[in-house]
């Protein structure tokens, strides 16, 4: 199987991906929309291929999203990974990859769906927080949840605390989704629910 992984920024969980060189997936290529994106490096250093789409120079989200989907779709993959990609797809966009498009997200969705997710869990005193891969839909954070993992949150935690905790899961989830799918064990039904078989 064939992924595309979309980065914006330090691309740890792109990374955690590469790393797991998971068998029978071969990683096209990372795309990013920030030219600065540190993950870029990484990937070039892997030899892996790398594009910029720099969402700046386009007047809106649909002529950013129809020149990213191009881009995407010159490396025709089975899979299309978001690994901290910080920017809102269209609903367009988001149908095209329909069930072969997944996020993850720093929360235990659909708690703390958006932004500073550590920060809100701190605030709302949960004593468990994590991760959540899910294959992405128009509504933001709210897509069919692949895999889990939840972590304590403890007394003298503050912020980096607990997203260095959290992004430590993060790490083991996201290739494990990724293995999955290129097992052929996880897809998304045409009722819009995850089909996940076998041994996990
Ligand atoms: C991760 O916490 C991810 O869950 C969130 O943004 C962060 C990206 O980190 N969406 P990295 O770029 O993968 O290191």
């Amino acid at each position: 199987k064939s992924i595309v992984i979309l980065i914006s920024g330090r691309g740890s969980n792109m990374q955690a991906i590469v790393r797991a060189a998971v068998p029978g997936v071969r990683i096209a290529a990372v795309v990013s929309n920030r030219p600065d994106a540190a993950g870029l490096d990484f990937a070039a250093a892997h030899g892996i291929a790398c594009a910029v789409v720099d969402h700046k120079g386009f007047a809106d989200r649909t002529a950013f999203d129809a020149a990213l989907a191009e881009t995407i779709d010159g490396y025709r993959p089975d899979l299309v990974v978001l690994a901290g990609f910080m920017r809102v797809l269209t609903d367009d966009f988001v149908r095209r990859y329909a069930g072969r498009l997944m996020n993850i997200h720093p929360s235990l969705l659909p708690a703390f769906p958006g932004l500073h997710t550590h920060r809100r869990a701190l605030e709302a005193g949960v004593r468990v927080h994590g991760a959540t891969v899910h294959f992405v839909t128009p509504t933001l954070d709210c897509g069919p949840i692949v895999v889990q993992a939840a972590v304590p949150v403890l007394p003298d935690d503050d912020e980096a605390a607990l997203a260095a905790r959290v992004l430590a899961q993060e790490h083991r989830i996201y290739p494990q989704a990724v293995r999955w799918f290129a097992e052929g064990r996880l897809g998304l039904g045409a009722d819009g629910r995850v089909r996940l078989r076998g041994e996990l």
